[in-house]
Order: C-alpha cells, then structure tokens, then sequence
C-alpha cells in the first residue's frame, strides 16, 4: 500500500490531490485495490505515467464495488465515463475560450480609460495659506506657538478633508526655496523645499501620504525666471564670482552705455509703468525682467539653461510628483531684435495696457520648448497607472493663442492649457448667461479635436468669485464648471465661498494679490479660523470666518460646502465625465441652458438661472423649441440652493417651470425617440463618442 500511495503522489501529480484518494473498502491482500487499478487505468487511457510499462500488464476489467463516481469519472475506460469525461473537458475548454473572448471583446470596445486628471476635480492650495502645523525649529519659538505660515505639515493634517471633499488631485503654489518677494513665484533653490514649508523631508512624508490615499500630487514649476538670490544669479550678475563664466549667459543680458541707456520700451508685468529692463552695475549691462526686478528671466535660448529646466522636472518626477502647472509660459521667449513693442496709443504712457506684446509674450519658439517636457514627461509616464500631467498658464486675449498650447498631434503640449474665461470675465457686463454660453462655445469650438477642456472661476492672482459677483452667481458658476464637459480646478476656499479680505493693513501687506490670498477658515472658533492656533497669521484671516467657515457649513445641509461635494460626487456619473454636451439657445432671458447625454442613460438638462436681481424668477418653456427631443417632464436631481419653490425630487414640467433668480438645477430625463445630439441642428461636442451597454453595464466605444 505504501509503494501504491507513493505512486499515486508521484505521477497523479496535477490530476487529483492524494487526500481525495478513497480509502480501500476491504483490506485482503488478493483484492485489487482501487489505487492500482486507477493507476493502470492512468496508464491504458494514455495519461502520462513513468511506470506504465510494469503495470499496464496487470489485468483490471469491470467495475469494482465501492469505487465512487468521481473515480470512475476521472479514470475509467468505460465508455460511458469516457464520454462523459470528454464532454467535461469540452465544456471546460469552451467556457474557457469564451471566457478569453468576452475579455478580448470587452478590451476592444472599451474607449481609452479617463485619467486621474480627468475624473477628478484640481484643487489648488495656496501653502501659505492653508493650514500652519509646524515652523522651523530656528525660529525658536516657545512651546504650541507657530510661525504663522501655513507649511506641508499642515496639508498632511488636512487630507481627510480632500476625502471628504472627493478630490483626488492636489495643486501646490511654490514652495521651493524662496526669498518670497513674489511668495515663492522668484526660487533661489529649484531643487529644495523651503524650510518655512517644512523642508524636504515634509515634502516626502506628503507624497507619500497623498499616495497612500491614492491622490495625486501637481507641483509648480516656474521655468521664465528665478531669484536674484539664486546661486545662478549670483554667479552672472558678478564677473568676479569664480564661476561667473558658467553662468554669464543664464539670463537675458544687454549692453547698455549706462543706467539711463534702457534697451527699449518693453514693461514689467507688475510694475506698470517700469521698464522691464534693470541695470547691473557690475556687469554694466542690463537685465530683463518680465515681473519683478527680484526675478530676473533665465535665457531660455541658451541650451544649458534649458537642460538645467530638463533636470529640475526630472529630480521632481524622480521624488514621485505626478505633474506640473507650469507658470507664465508666455514669457519664455523674447525676440532677440529688441525692437520696441507696438504702442497701442501713442499719446498715452506706455504701459502694459498700452502695448502689445508682440516681442515679449508668446514669442516663437516657446510651444517647442513646452512640447519638449511633454516629451520629457512621456517618458516618466511608462509604467503602468503613472501619468505625468501638465497644465499650462498662459493668459491670452486671444483664444487661439491660449489653445496653442495643447499642442498638436505630432507635438503635443499640456494636458490643457488653463482655461482663464471665466475668471477674465468682467463681473459687470458678462456674468449673464449669454456672454457665459458664447465663452464655453469659444473654448469647445476652438479646441483642437480629442483634447480635454478645464474651467476653473478663482486663483491666487485674482480676485474670489463672490467678491467679484456675489455667492448666489459664485454657486452657479460651481453648477457650471462642475457639469461641463472637462476638468474643474478650484481655489482653496471657493468651497466654502470665501472672499477677499480688503481689510489688510498697510504693515501687513505684502502684494497687490494679498485679499485672495488670506488663510483658509477651517473654523468660526478662536481668533485664526482654525489656521493656526497660537500665532500671527502672515496675512490677516477675513473677519467674515466666524460665518464662513469649514465646520458650520459642514453642519448646514445648504451651505456651499455641501452644495460643492454633491456636486463633485455627482460629476462622477459617467453622462458628465464621457457624455455629449449640448449647449442649448439663453432660456427666459437670463438663463444658461445645456444638455449632457450618453446613450444608454438617463439625459441632464442644466439650467443656471444668471438673474441675481430680485424679480429674477424665470418660467421656463422648453417644450416649444425642443419638442422633438425633451419629454413632458423630468426630475429635479440637484438644486444649487433651496428655495420654496424648488426641491430635489420635484417633477419639472418642461412646458412650464418656475427657475428662482440666481439658481443652478438639473433636470434628469428619458429622452424622447430622438437623441439630442443627432438632430442635426444642435451644437453638440464630445471627447470620445461612448455608449452605455446596460446588458454588459459597461460604457462601450460605439
Ligand atoms: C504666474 C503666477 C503669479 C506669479 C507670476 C510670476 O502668473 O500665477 O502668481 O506672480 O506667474 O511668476
Ligand atoms: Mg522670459
């Protein structure tokens, strides 16, 4: 018996596992035993057995008494056993190979998978700003007192609240090491964290906990300048620094008689009426500057200057950050003839606004360069789920110009470029919904084919929305974004509807941009909104905290805050991150209208009522213009703000439906017979066509 199991250990191997193995049902010796008659059946039936040859002799026909089915199954020669074997097998094989199909099918009608930076909002956090955890043990501070700087520390304190708010993906301002003349915009170290942020190893501890969370982590990157106290500087701006010849031609230097003998007519952007031209007495020559004198512009025609650049992005990518918005790209490139820029009336001092920038902004040759890390950023984005993202900074009159910088499909360029329509909008005469509708149209008409749009109301240079249009248009312009097709961004704070803080006094100010810039109200408690806790914010914290806060809006089931998550949580449903989008004719004068539909589900009317004013109530009839299309009626799914009249739930009546003045609400529907986007007439835009398959429940490239 022993030999016998051993046997049946070795060469039954991958066909059943000893222990099932039935146990003989009589112990004499002159009985066969089961296992040698499987064996031999092995052996006869052509299964692969190293000992067939000593038992193929041995003489086992018949059934055998007390040999269970599965047996039988396995081994038997009879031929009922060795159909039924065969069926087994075959339909073993062809489940299988249907199996292979079905995921081979599934593969092939599968549209390309959105990324990271496609399904989730951008939030930007303004470091300084945000929380304040820690400071540099130099400062030597008593015990629980901090610096009064927000700092990495603080943002690692607080990612739960990005959980709770549903985004993924995080946007740093500057925090390299900086001497903060434009707050982190001039670096005198791009490859270090300045220790006012927590220094390097802050920097690690937060990429790794943003990963671990499964978000992302975007990074500034600031390539048209750096500090004057950079050590490249230094070094060019002295010709008896010891390395002065490495570095002489890292910037843009021009020969001048003397001090008065300014280049030409260009302008710095924050100086108005400066000239953008700075005389070095040392070198006797002049540096330009396109912002403040203390951020002099690296030559980016100089090939060294531009590997350096190359470098940086690698050192951060190398560190683990997932992407970049990449600043002030417009003013890479300045045109090597040093004409004066055109005047645009020549009786008025020349200024920013009385020039245009022909030779200073959107130079030739910078979309090279930016294709060029895109390129770089390609080759970081090889393994799998790694993608190294790009947005681009770039504020253009011209939206041509803007959208130059996707790039094309031999050199692409960002991911997108920011879209800065709605935060250029004049609040007076184009937060209605008109001018709204034709400025998503110019962006969706314009933007090349297959790219991706984002929208984004408030950043860190201007002013916040509801100090621009009040909170009732700041909502809706939340409902706008957060439904379009494309990716939202939003500044720290628009969540819960912060405004500027105008009341900065004169010794505390620091910037022109400082009102937008104040820390975030996490609380209505003590006398730092939860900022900090004992210490002297940098900028002043808005008064108006102890009602604007995190944790009271978090309490009030109508606040902004939770106006914000429903929608981020909303804008998870596939109709808005794949579906067509069909902007629809201004409703009832003031109100913005527009369709998002994927065939297979369930179609979204937005409506966003722009009519602040108190007789701004709106009756909407859709049915007359859209009858082919629109049903009877549909379901309040989300309202921007309650109001009487409105609730989530609510049948609309297409034919006829009070919208309250400044409100965003949708509408769910089953379309009538007609998709929307196939009536000929409509002006309907998507990314990449998809359908709903509800028998399969996947989304299907169709
Ligand atoms: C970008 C930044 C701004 C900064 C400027 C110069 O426009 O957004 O804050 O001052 O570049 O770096
Ligand atoms: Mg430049």
């Amino acid at each position: 018996m022993s030999s016998n199991n051993a046997y049946v250990n070795d060469d039954a191997v991958g066909m059943t596992s000893f222990s099932t193995v039935p146990e003989p049902t009589s112990s004499s010796s002159s009985e066969v035993q089961p296992y040698e008659l499987d064996e031999v059946k092995i052996n006869e039936s052509g299964f692969k057995s190293s000992r067939s040859s000593s038992l193929s002799s041995i003489d086992h026909d018949g059934p055998y008494a007390g040999m269970p089915k599965e047996v039988l199954l396995k081994y038997s020669r009879q031929k009922k056993f060795v159909w039924a074997r065969n069926i087994l097998f075959g339909i073993v094989i062809l489940t299988i190979l249907t199996l292979i199909s079905l995921v081979i099918a599934i593969i092939v009608i599968s549209p390309p998978c959105l990324d990271y930076w496609q399904t989730s909002p951008i939030y930007q956090i303004y470091p300084k700003s945000f929380k304040d955890s820690w400071s540099p043990p130099d400062l030597g501070l008593p015990d629980g007192e901090t610096d009064g700087i927000g700092d990495l520390y603080g943002v690692i304190d607080q990612l739960s609240y990005f959980e709770e708010l549903g985004v993924r993906v995080l946007w740093l301002n500057p925090i390299y090491e900086s001497p903060q003349k434009d707050n982190g915009y001039d670096i005198s170290d791009f490859r270090a964290i300045d220790e006012t942020f927590g220094g390097m190893d802050a920097m690690d501890k937060l990429i790794e906990e943003i990963h671990n969370l499964g978000m992302k982590i975007v990074m500034d990157f600031v390539p048209n300048h750096s500090s004057n106290q950079h050590k490249w500087f230094q070094a060019s701006s002295d010709p008896n620094h010891e390395e002065y010849d490495t570095y002489k031609d890292y910037y843009m230097w021009v020969a001048g008689a003397n001090a008065n003998d300014i280049p030409n007519n260009w302008v710095s952007e924050f100086d108005n009426t400066t000239s953008a031209w700075t005389w070095n007495a040392a070198r006797e020559e002049f540096y330009y500057h396109g912002f403040y004198a203390e951020q002099p512009d690296l030559n980016l025609r100089n090939s060294v200057v531009k590997e350096e650049l190359r470098d940086i992005l690698r050192f951060w990518m190398e560190k683990g950050v997932d992407g970049f918005r990449c600043d002030a790209l417009a003013y890479m490139l300045e045109a090597e003839h040093l004409r004066d820029n055109p005047v645009v009336d020549s009786a008025l001092p020349v200024n920013k606004a009385n020039i245009y920038a022909d030779y200073t902004q959107n130079y030739k040759g910078v979309h090279d360069i930016v294709a060029d890390w895109r390129a770089l950023l390609d080759e970081y984005s090889t393994e799998p789920g790694v993608y190294r993202f790009m947005q681009t900074e770039v504020y253009t009159d011209n939206i041509e110009e803007t959208l130059r910088y996707y790039g094309t499909e031999r050199a692409p360029e960002g991911d997108f470029p920011m879209n800065f329509l709605l935060i250029t909008a004049d609040p007076d005469t184009e937060w209605n919904a008109t001018s709204m509708s034709g400025k998503v149209l110019e962006w969706m008409r314009n933007m090349p084919a297959g790219r991706w749009p984002s929208w984004t109301v408030s950043n860190h240079d201007n002013s916040r929305l509801p100090s621009r249009v009040g909170w009732g248009l700041a909502r809706c312009a939340a409902v706008m974004i957060m439904t379009l097709p494309g990716t939202p961004g939003f500044y720290y704070g628009d969540e819960i509807g912060m405004t500027d803080n105008n009341n900065i006094p004169a010794d505390q100010s620091n910037d022109f941009r400082d009102p937008e810039r104040t820390p975030m109200q996490w609380n209505g408690d003590g006398d730092f909104a939860g900022f900090c806790e004992n210490c002297e914010p940098w900028l002043p914290v808005n008064q108006d905290y102890v009602d604007i806060n995190v944790e009271d809006q978090r309490a009030d089931s109508d606040s902004m805050l939770q106006m914000y998550k429903r929608l981020i949580s909303l804008r998870q449903e596939m109709v808005y991150q794949r579906g067509y989008f069909c902007m629809l004719e201004v409703q009832a004068g003031n109100t913005l209208a527009f369709i998002r539909e994927l065939p297979g589900l369930s179609s979204r009317l937005v409506l966003i009522n722009f009519d602040e004013s108190a007789s701004g109530d709106s009756t909407i009839n859709m049915n007359l213009e859209y009858d082919r299309y629109l049903p009877a009626t549909g379901t309040v799914t989300f309202v921007s703000q309650s109001s009487g009249s409105v609730e989530v739930g609510r049948q609309f009546d297409f034919g006829g439906f009070a919208l309250p003045a400044s409100r965003g609400i949708i509408i769910d529907f089953e379309r009538q017979d007609t998709l929307f986007h196939e009536g000929g007439e409509n002006e309907c835009f998507i990314h990449t066509k998809v359908c709903y398959d509800k028998a399969l429940g996947i989304v299907k490239t169709c």
